[in-house]
């Protein structure tokens, strides 16, 4: 099985976490699994909005991946080992966490060694979906250089969707095939005025970024992570998630 590649991009605090955990809702929903979600940010924290508990991070790994190996045991077969402890095993999908990056003297073959569980672990799933923090270089450590979907989250301001539109272009450096690109704009005032998306409409077509959707600003959201329920358990009938669920399924169907 080749899994589609989603990956989150966008600006601090602009809701990729958020986007990534009502998407794993979606898919789980519409039964497009099993879902491997890689929570790559250095501070974890797609698993508290999910209400998982996180064992160990790749980070850690590789880490252990410097010492010395149990007996009879290659790297490997140790690094194997390890990620499979490492997976978060949930009803439909799993969870992987990154956690911090290498630090200088880094044990750096190590990231071989993940590059190619990956490859293999990949082949498990039918989608695989990549919450980043703004760099983005966890994909490619993944051996991840396809991206069917990347979205893009941004604030619902010109200037917001300005940065959308660079941040949408950092994956040439990186050395990623994008297929796809869609503009997210989350947290828009609910309700909003007509000049207000008249406005935002203007920034998207500056932008040159198909727009996927329009999530509202949601006080059942802030509710949620408040009284420490799962995202995933929001109710269907929440206005954000509808409106996500809309907009995943003009870009995924
Ligand atoms: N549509 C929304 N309505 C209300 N609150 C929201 C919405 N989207 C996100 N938030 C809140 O904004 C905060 C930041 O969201 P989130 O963690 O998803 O952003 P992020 O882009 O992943 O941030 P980071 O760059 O720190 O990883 C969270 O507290 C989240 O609950
Ligand atoms: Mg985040």
């Amino acid at each position: 099985m080749t899994p589609k590649v989603i990956a989150l991009a966008g600006k601090g605090g602009t809701g990729k976490t958020t986007t990534t955990a009502l998407l794993i809702k979606y898919l789980l929903q519409k039964k497009l699994t099993p879902v491997l979600a890689v929570d790559a940010d250095a501070n974890a924290n797609l698993n508290e909005l999910l209400q998982l508990e996180v064992g160990a991070t790749i980070g850690q790994i590789r880490k252990e991946l410097k010492g010395d190996l149990p007996p009879g045991m290659t790297r490997d077969q140790f690094m194997n080992m390890k990620i499979q402890q490492a997976i978060i095993e949930e009803s439909g999908f799993d969870l992987l966490v990154m956690g911090q990056p290498d630090g200088p003297g880094c044990y750096c073959s190590a990231n071989q060694y993940l590059a190619m569980t990956m490859d293999h672990l990949a082949a498990n799933y039918r989608y695989i979906l990549v919450d980043n923090e703004a760099g983005m270089e966890h994909l490619s450590r993944m051996n991840l250089r396809v991206i069917d979907y990347l979205l893009i989250v941004s604030d619902p301001s010109a200037r917001g969707i300005l940065t959308a539109r660079r941040i949408a272009e950092i994956t040439g450096p990186l050395g990623l095939t994008v297929k796809n690109r869609y503009l997210i704009v989350n947290r828009a005032p609910e309700p909003m005025s007509a000049e207000l998306d008249a406005k935002i409409k203007e920034a998207v077509q500056e932008s040159d970024l198909p727009l996927g959707g329009i999530f509202p600003s949601s006080e059942d959201l802030i509710k949620q992570e408040i009284i420490g329920g799962s995202y995933l358990k929001l109710g269907d009938d929440v206005p954000v998630v509808q409106a996500a669920f809309a907009a995943f399924d003009r870009i995924f169907m």
